[in-house]
């Protein structure tokens, strides 16, 4: 199953619908490494908020984006997200971030630093890059594109129980709101829209689980390498 060297997996799709769990399992099985792009978008987003950034003002947010440092790391086994050095992997999920991480990621500011620094971290290949336009515009030439999608209601539940497990107080009317707000703000957006192309593989995994939906993608790999 590794004889995909040097490939980029793309994996788009709609807010929590498990895309970041099918990259990580993905990038594990293949030794690749993963990429969460929308931890970019968010870490935006905190910067921007916690600097009382305008978002309606091109220049604030340029000189606030000269300002932004992000990295990955790996801390104690976990792929943590560095702001400015700072580990922010648990403060990016908040519902504060998430109320406006749509908003930011729809500047073509904003967009252009992200892309540069998704192209510069996915120079060396042998990436999982999860996100909303990574197969349609950000690797295009991606050998393997999915596009992973689930009922509402599912994505509601997954992302409850996600939070309600780290001790966050929210409730599931408030998630599926933002949910349904983000969807449409990524879907409509002129920047980059969330979008499938003919070239992505669609999974639907509201009634997958993660092992099976894991097997969806590696068979569809295994497919993808043998017509090669
Ligand atoms: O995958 P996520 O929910 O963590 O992404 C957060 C937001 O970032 C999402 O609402 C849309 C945006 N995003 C984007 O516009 N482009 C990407 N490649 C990844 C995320």
């Amino acid at each position: 199953m590794t004889n995909i060297a040097d490939s980029v997996v793309a994996i788009d799709g709609f807010s929590s619908c498990g895309k970041s769990t099918l990259a990580k399992e993905l990038a594990k099985e293949l030794g690749y490494r993963f990429i969460d792009s929308g931890a970019m978008y968010r870490a935006c987003t905190l910067y921007f908020l916690d600097n009382g950034i305008d978002i309606g003002d091109s220049s604030a947010v340029l000189s606030g984006l000269e300002r932004i440092h992000i990295e990955f790391q790996n801390i104690k086994g976990h792929n943590a997200t560095l702001l400015n050095g700072v580990d922010v992997t648990s403060e990016i999920r908040s519902l504060r971030v998430s109320k406006q991480v749509s908003e930011v990621a729809a500047l073509k500011e904003v967009r252009i630093q992200m892309v540069n620094l998704q192209h510069k971290m996915g120079a060396e290949k042998r990436i999982v890059m999860d996100g909303r336009d990574i197969g349609s515009v950000v690797f295009p030439e991606a050998q393997h594109k999915f596009f992973i999608t689930a009922d509402v209601d599912v994505r509601v539940q997954r992302r409850f129980n996600e939070l309600i497990t780290k001790g966050k107080k929210v409730t599931r009317e408030d998630i599926k709101e933002n949910l349904e707000h983000r969807d449409h703000l990524d879907s409509t957006r002129k920047e980059s829209p969330l979008t499938k192309t003919d070239a992505h593989i669609l999974i639907d995994n509201s009634f997958l689980t993660r092992a099976e939906q894991l097997m969806v993608a590696l068979r569809h790999i295994k497919e993808n390498n043998s017509k090669r």
